[in-house]
């Protein structure tokens, strides 16, 4: 596959990830039952492990890598981020306002890694 190819996958799971995030973000604020059948728990997992390995693949088309360049440790550290946020805010946190905070700080983190995605800047604004 080429980087083009590779660079359309990767962004593409980042927008379908995005628009489920903040899907399950609302159905958690409404208290949506849809959030617990089947497919909508294990859907993420799919559309996050193809994120990831495009991202792998890109690092290996474009010969760039987390420690060695400076923006992919930020993208990288921010995923961690947004998947700690993530699951305070979708699956462990106490209370509705904390989750709300998780969620919305998950949101502007995301926004970050696609500032940074494209700028190949640490600080993208
Ligand atoms: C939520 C997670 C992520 C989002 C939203 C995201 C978004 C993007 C976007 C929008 C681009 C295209 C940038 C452009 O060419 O203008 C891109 C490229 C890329 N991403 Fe990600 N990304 C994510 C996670 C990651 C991770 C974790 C890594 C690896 C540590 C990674 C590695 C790369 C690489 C190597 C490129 C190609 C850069 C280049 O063409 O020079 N991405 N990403």
């Amino acid at each position: 596959m080429d980087i083009a190819a590779l660079k359309l996958v990767h962004v593409g799971c980042a927008a379908i990830s995005l628009a489920g995030f903040t899907a399950r973000g609302l159905g958690m604020l409404r208290g949506s039952a849809w959030r617990r059948r089947r497919w909508v728990r294990i859907a993420p997992h799919v559309v996050d492990t193809l994120l990831l390995l495009s991202a792998i693949g890109l690092m290996v088309a474009t010969g760039q890598y987390p420690f060695v360049h400076a923006w992919l440790t930020a993208k990288l550290l921010a995923l961690i981020g947004y998947i700690v946020l993530g699951s305070l805010a979708l699956n462990y946190g106490p209370t509705r306002t904390l989750r709300l905070g998780a969620w919305l700080a998950a949101l502007a983190v995301f926004g970050y890694i696609v500032a940074v995605a494209v700028t190949r800047r640490v600080v993208p604004f």
